[in-house]
């Protein structure tokens, strides 16, 4: 009769919907052969980044960064170091003991960086970076010190020496003017200069990456791959001197700062991207750039779940079709909640309660396990993805070794890494299956680019002390 009718015709709509969000969430879901062709994309643009000849055209650029060997726990004094590119900005303090007792300790402050500094002249920032110098030692009692210092600068820099570093290019939200093209360390000694109060010793710029995969390796001389995944993501690894052909000489090897987050800028992943990725990379302030970065990394992942949202309330999936305000401000949704939606503990009735926090209040309970599921294919998708990539290096460094089984451990630091609830599983499981040959150990990196820094000026001091007598 009728009613069986209208039975009928609500079973049907809902399966069409369904069908409609499946459709959706399917061009996230990459299969293992998308995932082999991003492995081996990423090992030949690792190539094209080495070689002098295809170097200005490569995406992923290999930037050397004159550090040529990891810690071997000799090293030992006091080093001040600076922290800027991540979550937070932070001056640190650093005592390395060395020899049988060594150790590491650290002091260390975080500061904001306002938005005005980020986003004004290059000398505003520095001003400011200086100001938090000048700060901070007076917090510890060190006015008039002059120590060495380690720069963890975590953005791309061209590097002919280890205490030089020119920006190519600011990623991850940065923009103050003036600084493309010019050496950070310069900039950072004029404002020293222009405060007239102290003088700084700078004796290397340190990516994060680099900071990471040196601390770790203080701990395990197996890890010599570096890996980043927070508000950007990034690796290192070092890298046969022999190949490594933007500087001179064949003999050891030297850790390489990828910059894979730039992967993508070409083109090669656009058959696997889809018109959420695109909707990203046009509202942020690189379009076209950090293609990789924009797929992976915790500053971009929530504007890909909030514009898939915005997608399916459109289509009347979601949200009963009400297009708030709230879902249409970028940036709503932040890591932390894309943690807490994912986390195994929450009950689905505290996803609504997130939603209702961030002010999507007209959600029911079958908002709220789409919305987890989206949260869930975007995770997945961005794990993976950062599994094939380091699948390729990892397979790159035992193919350099001609080893037909390689042992290797990958220091990790980040906040997506850290606190996602299934991240780094899905990214495990990725390398394993991608790079059968490697047995990959991840260690998590305490306070690594900090103490990185400060490892990597002390192997430097010790060198130039050495050199000095
Ligand atoms: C961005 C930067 C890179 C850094 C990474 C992680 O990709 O360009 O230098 O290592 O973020 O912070």
């Amino acid at each position: 009769g009728k009613g069986a009718a209208m039975v009928t015709a609500v079973a049907y709509r809902l399966a069409t919907q369904h069908a409609e969000r499946q459709r959706v969430l399917d061009a996230l879901r990459l299969s293992r052969e998308q995932l082999l062709e991003v492995k081996r994309r990423m090992g030949e643009e690792i190539n094209r980044g080495l070689a002098k000849e295809s170097h200005d055209q490569a995406t992923v650029k290999m930037l050397p960064t004159y550090v040529r060997s990891t810690p071997d726990g000799t090293e030992h004094g006091d080093f001040l170091a600076l922290d800027l590119g991540g979550t937070n900005f932070r001056v640190l303090l650093v005592r390395v003991r060395g020899g049988k007792r060594r150790s590491v300790e650290m002091h260390n402050k975080i500061y904001a960086i306002p938005q005005e500094a980020m986003q004004g002249t290059g000398e505003e920032l520095f001003d400011h970076i200086v100001h938090c110098i000048a700060d901070f030692l007076e917090y510890m009692g060190m006015k008039g010190a002059s120590l060495p210092l380690g720069f963890t600068f975590s953005f791309p820099c061209h590097q002919n020496k280890l205490d030089q570093g020119i920006l190519l290019k600011w990623t991850k939200g940065f923009k103050a003017t003036g600084c493309e093209g010019e050496d950070v360390v310069s900039l950072l000694k004029d404002a020293i200069h222009r405060r007239e109060e102290f003088d700084l010793d700078v004796v290397a710029v340190v990516n994060d990456t680099v900071g990471t995969m040196m601390t770790c390796g203080y701990e395990d001389p197996l890890c010599e791959v570096g890996l980043i995944v927070g508000t950007g993501t990034n690796a290192c690894y070092m890298e046969e001197m022999q190949n490594v052909e933007l500087v001179e000489g064949d003999e050891g090897r030297m850790c390489v700062n990828m910059e894979w987050g730039a992967f993508g800028d070409h083109g090669e992943l656009d058959d696997f991207s889809t018109e959420f990725d695109r909707a990203v990379d046009d509202c942020a302030n690189n379009p076209g750039k950090q293609r990789y970065e924009k797929m992976i990394s915790g500053m971009y992942l929530g504007e890909i779940v909030r514009n898939i949202l915005l997608e399916f309330t459109a289509k009347g999936l979601l949200f009963r079709g009400k297009l708030s305000e709230r879902l249409k401000t970028r940036g709503i949704f932040e890591t932390k909640f894309l943690s807490q939606i994912e986390s195994d503990r929450l009950a689905l009735r505290q996803v609504r309660s997130i939603l209702q926090h961030l002010g999507l209040t007209s959600s029911t309970c079958d908002d709220s396990i789409l919305v987890k599921e989206v949260c869930s294919v975007v995770a997945r998708r961005a794990a993976q993805l950062c599994g094939a990539g380091l699948a390729a290096v990892v397979d790159k460094i035992r193919q350099n070794r001609n080893l037909s089984e390689l042992k290797i451990t990958v220091g990790v630091d980040g906040t997506l890494y850290k606190l996602h609830p299934h991240f780094s599983s899905i990214m495990h499981e990725t390398v394993r299956d991608l790079a059968p040959q490697c047995e990959v150990t991840f260690l998590q990196s305490e306070d690594g680019s900090g103490k990185g820094a400060a490892l990597i000026t002390a192997v430097a001091c010790r060198i130039r002390d050495a050199g000095q007598r």
